[in-house]
């Protein structure tokens, strides 16, 4: 597995890997995507099998905090989940934030997310304590807007 920066040239594909990724993945338009190889790509790394995009991270270092980094997207396709692919995409991101001096990763998911709460708790995040429990995990209500309720979980960089 290669695990390297998004670029432009590789948006098609990523685009294919995320169609996959309903309903927790949302596909945004290609020139958010543009966007993120351009801006981003630091924090914005793909995994290659074969020279195929199987696995993608798309987050970003705060401006409001710069210790922080909040990953907003993550995807593995589904022939290659249970191999490791986002524990090395999030170690990358890990890594790059560590070089910053970054203290932090966060992210939200759905609370019925059972795949995704199992993967973070396994890569070493924990589940933010918040204002109820739905599917045994802890979710802040309206965290990105009335009615948008997420389980929020983060891990510390160093940590
Ligand atoms: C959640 C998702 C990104 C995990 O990707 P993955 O590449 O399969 O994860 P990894 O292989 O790196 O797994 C890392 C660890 O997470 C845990 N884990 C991952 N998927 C799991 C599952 N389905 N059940 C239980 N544990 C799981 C394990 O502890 C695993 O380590 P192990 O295999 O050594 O035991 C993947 O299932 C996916 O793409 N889902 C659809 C999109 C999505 O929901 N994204 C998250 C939105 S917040």
């Amino acid at each position: 597995m290669i695990i390297t920066p998004l670029t432009v040239d590789r948006i098609p594909d990523l685009e294919k890997l995320l169609a996959l990724g309903g309903p927790y993945i949302r596909l945004r338009s290609s020139s958010d995507y543009w966007l993120y190889a351009t801006l981003f790509a630091d924090t914005c790394p793909l995994a290659l099998i074969d020279g195929q995009v199987v696995g993608s991270v798309i987050a970003f270092r705060s401006q409001v905090n710069p210790s922080e980094i909040y990953l907003q997207d993550v995807m593995t396709h589904p022939d290659h989940r249970r191999q490791g692919v986002t524990r090395a995409l999030v170690e990358e991101v890990r890594r790059r934030g560590s070089l910053w001096g970054c203290g932090r990763l966060f992210l939200t998911s759905e609370a019925d997310n059972r795949a995704a709460h199992t993967t973070w708790l396994g890569l070493g995040f924990t589940n933010v304590a918040g204002d109820r429990t739905e599917h045994g995990v802890s979710v802040m209500l309206d965290y990105k807007g009335l009615g948008k309720h997420r389980a929020v979980y983060e891990r510390l960089i160093g940590a």
